[in-house]
């Protein structure tokens, strides 16, 4: 019986790594700079947690979830994004009592049962953060530069940012009546996805990929529109803060994104370099989310970005050097004796720090230069019995090529 991987996961191989433990040390940078502190929530859920937050019909919850009964019965789930785990453990440890504003961020596994495609899996890496307690726009906008910010420091360009408002409670109703007698009008000649969604979730037809819904919806009423003053207030600001931080930005009337718990901002980040799953990240306000999962009433914003779609740009468009680090140091032994204090040698200069390799399979000393090679190691040295009785050896520095003879007491100086 031959195993394979489950359809729509991915195996992340030790060459590529080496890429992903840098996007992450730079992700952590980046949240740091910016005081967010990491959350790390469980894979599984309950259930309801998710239909709850995300939305009863959304994609998401009707079609896409990994949900089943444990074994006394519970309906888990896992995770299909962060934002509800995040906002679950926050109201349960009373986070919102140790300070006025919590940021907090977070890199995992999420879950969704897509049909696989190019940036696209079942099980896919997000980053993201969320910011509880501020109606302020400016952490609206802070969603949005820092993924940009991550993106910045790995030479990720070129970028675009679309960004929108959904509205709220006391805008939102009155305008999804007028999109609804819209829509009706045009209803016989609408995709039957999209004529499923006019009456319960009618938002969702404006950003249909279908070109008939998107020429039959042209007339459309959009929201940006329909805002109150509260909203439209807010949106200026977002639009004010990003020209004041030389943000370029696209307002694009027709996101409204596959959860439903935003209110006020929505936005996206693409990138020309991905197919038709071209969004990098997304993210935006939820102001009535923290209430409506049972905590106390808290304004909330937040972003969360694909890791594997960001891959995928950073290798289109080069990726990072060095992110492949081998080893400072590869002993070479040539006989047992020497085997045996290469061997002692490499545990004793790692305890001091250093990455150190050594030949665990008595190759000839060609075949273990090869491998040296192989790993890319920094330095090189060979120690048989002339070696060991001379007290010194010859490390070789493998890139430049020079050599020189180090006393084999003083190695850990000679690596520095
Ligand atoms: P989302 O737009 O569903 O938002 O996902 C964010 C990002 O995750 C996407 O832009 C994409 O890069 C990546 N992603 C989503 N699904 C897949 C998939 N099947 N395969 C590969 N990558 C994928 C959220 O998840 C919200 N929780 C964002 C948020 C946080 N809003 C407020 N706070």
């Amino acid at each position: 019986m031959k195993f394979r991987s489950i359809k729509g996961t991915k195996d992340i191989l030790p060459e590529e790594s080496g890429l992903w433990q840098h996007v992450e040390a730079v992700v952590r940078s980046v949240m740091h700079r910016a005081g967010y502190r990491e959350i790390r929530t469980p894979v599984f859920e309950q259930t309801a947690l998710f239909a709850r937050s995300i939305g009863e019909l959304t994609d998401i919850v009707t079609k896409e979830m990994y949900t089943f009964p444990d074994r006394s019965g519970e309906s888990l789930t896992l995770k299909p994004e962060g934002t509800a785990s995040v906002l679950r453990a926050y109201i349960q440890h009373n986070l919102g009592e140790q300070a006025p504003l919590i940021k907090l961020s977070y890199c995992g596994p999420m879950f969704r049962q897509e049909r696989p495609q190019a940036g696209r899996l079942r099980q896919f890496h997000q980053f993201g953060a969320e910011a509880l307690g501020s109606q302020s726009p400016q952490l609206d906008v802070e969603m949005m530069l820092l993924p940009l910010h991550v993106y910045g420091e790995l030479g990720v360009k070129p970028l675009a940012l679309n960004i929108n408002s959904v509205g709220c409670e006391k805008c939102r109703p009155a305008y999804k009546d007028k999109l609804i007698v819209a829509l009706t009008k045009v209803f016989d000649r609408l995709s039957p996805e999209s004529q499923a969604r006019v009456q319960q979730n009618p938002m969702r037809v404006l950003d249909s990929k279908n070109e008939g819904d998107q020429e039959m919806t042209q007339a459309a009423p959009l929201i940006k529109d329909h805002l109150c003053t509260e909203c439209r207030t807010h949106f200026e600001e977002v639009q004010s803060l990003l020209h004041a931080t030389g943000t370029p930005f696209e307002i694009n009337g027709r996101l409204v994104r596959g959860l439903d718990y935003y209110t006020k901002t929505a936005f996206e980040i693409t990138s020309s370099a991905l197919g038709s799953q071209d969004a990098l990240a997304g993210g935006g306000r939820y102001d009535l989310l923290v209430e409506e999962l049972g905590g106390k009433a808290t304004p909330g914003v937040g972003f969360a970005a694909g890791l594997e779609r960001l891959m995928i740009v950073l290798e289109k468009t080069g990726a990072p050097a060095g992110t492949m680090r081998g080893p400072d140091l590869f002993i070479a032994a040539i006989d047992d004796p020497s085997r045996r204090w290469a061997f002692s040698k490499t545990q004793e200069l790692r305890k001091r720090g250093f990455a150190v390799e050594t030949d665990f399979l008595q190759r000839s000393l060609k075949a273990q230069m090869r491998e040296a090679n192989r790993q890319q190691a920094r330095f090189v040295m060979v120690i048989g019995e002339t070696e060991l009785q001379a007290g010194a050896g010859r490390l070789k520095h493998m890139v430049g090529g020079e050599e020189r003879t180090v006393p084999l007491g003083e190695l850990e100086s000679a690596l520095v």
